[in-house]
This record gives structure tokens, C-alpha cells and sequence, in this order.
């Protein structure tokens, strides 16, 4: 669970002026195929935070949306507060066979260990009707990466009052980031023993975009 601290630093990165949020989750939504789904698909978010994506997909004219997220504190601030449950990822409470698609934005690098994070995909997959799909969007390791995180870290950061806010939020979640960062390829390779055939894996300078399909 995130810290007072980087509640505080993330709430501050929501719809951002000059970053133009809203357009970087589109293109997180078409490239993890999103967007393709039919309107009526059912689609469940884990760890759905304030509700900023599935505002988006709402009117995008998605139907039948769903969120978990194990902050209350998140959930009372949301607008959308009737589609999210106080809910962690590895007890999803949802009946089985439920979702046609389920989809994770920036999450995964906050599981604390691979124990946690298979035990969320079992969940994932259990509430996935069979054909379903699951994707992720998440950070990834790169040049580009370790650059910014060398930037951020030194104190030319404290210059730039984003860069200022992005250090608070790094500094709260280094230790599971960096262990996703290490270990991401690997629990790739176990989501696809769980049972998940990997149908694309995308990766760009910063981030990387899995989509899979239940067997
Ligand atoms: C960087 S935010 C991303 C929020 C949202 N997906 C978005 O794109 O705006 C990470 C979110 O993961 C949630 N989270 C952390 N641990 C979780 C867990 N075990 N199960 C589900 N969500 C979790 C946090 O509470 C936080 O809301």
C-alpha cells in the first residue's frame, strides 16, 4: 500500500497541462488494444486509483466498467466511485468467468514480490471469461530509464518543480520498481505457464505494453 507521500506527488500528475496526460493514456489504451474492444465488453481495472481510465473509457462509450483498488483514501476522491471496489489485486472480489478483458496501467511495479503478483494473475485469470484478455502497461527497463532515473536522483532534479514531484513519487516506490524493472521478462515468462498465451509485448523507451489471451 502507497505511503501518504506518494498519494500526495501522484495526485499532482493527474490530466497534467503541459504533459498532456489524457493523450498518453489513449495511446496506452490503443496500444494495449483497448480501444478495439467491443462497447459492451466487460472490462475490469486493477488498481483503478482515482478512476482517471476509466473516466476516459466511459466516454469512449464503454458500458460495463469495473475497478479495484485497495486505497479508500483513492476511492472517496474518484468521480467514479460507483464503479471501484476497496479491493487488492491477489483477492479480487468478483465471481468467476466474469471479465472479457482485464487490464493493468502502472500497477504491477507496486507488487511487492512474484509470490504476490502470480497469485494476482491466478486472480486475474479466475475472473477472466475463457478467451479473455489481460493486459498491462508498465514501466520497463531501458537507456533511456536509467538516464532519467540518474537525472532524478541528482540534484539538478530539484530544479524543475515536476522533476521535484516525479522524485518524491520514485523515491516512495524504488524498492518494487526496481524489482519489476529486474524481474519483468521472468514474470512474463510464469504468466504464460499460468496458462496465458502472450499475444503481443511492446516495448517502447520507457514503458512496455503485454497483452495475453487465456488458453
Ligand atoms: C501509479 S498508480 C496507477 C493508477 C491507475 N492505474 C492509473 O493509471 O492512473 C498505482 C495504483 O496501484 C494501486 N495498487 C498498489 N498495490 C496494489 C495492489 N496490491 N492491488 C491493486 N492495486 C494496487 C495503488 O493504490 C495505486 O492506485
Amino acid at each position: 500500500m502507497e505511503t501518504e507521500k506518494w498519494h500526495e506527488a501522484y495526485s499532482g500528475f493527474q490530466y497534467h497541462p503541459i504533459l498532456s496526460e489524457e493523450k498518453a493514456r489513449m495511446k496506452r489504451f490503443r496500444r494495449m488494444g483497448i480501444l478495439n474492444l467491443n462497447k459492451d465488453a466487460s472490462i475490469l481495472e486493477v488498481g483503478s486509483a482515482i478512476g482517471t481510465n476509466l473516466n476516459l473509457l466511459k466516454a469512449q462509450g464503454f458500458n460495463s466498467l469495473s475497478g479495484i483498488e485497495p486505497s479508500q483514501e483513492l476511492v472517496d476522491r474518484s468521480t467514479c466511485k460507483d464503479l471501484i471496489k476497496v479491493n487488492g489485486a491477489a483477492d479480487i472480489q468478483f465471481p468467476d468467468n466474469h471479465f472479457d478483458c482485464v487490464f493493468v496501467l502502472g500497477v504491477m511495479h507496486h507488487f511487492p514480490d512474484l509470490e504476490y503478483t502470480l497469485k494476482s494473475m491466478e486472480e486475474i485469470k479466475r475472473v477472466l471469461k475463457p478467451g479473455g484478455v489481460f493486459c498491462y502497461n508498465e514501466p520497463t527497463k531501458s537507456m533511456t530509464r536509467t538516464l532519467g532515473e540518474w537525472f532524478l536522483m541528482s540534484p539538478f532534479s530539484n530544479l524543475f518543480f515536476y522533476s521535484r514531484r516525479m522524485k518524491t513519487l520514485y523515491a516512495e516506490e524504488e524498492e518494487e520498481l526496481g524489482y519489476w524493472l529486474k524481474n519483468e521478462n521472468n514474470i512474463m515468462s510464469k504468466i504464460n505457464e499460468i496458462g496465458f498465451a502472450t499475444i503481443s509485448y511492446h516495448k517502447s523507451s520507457l514503458r512496455s505494453t503485454f497483452r495475453a489471451k487465456l488458453a
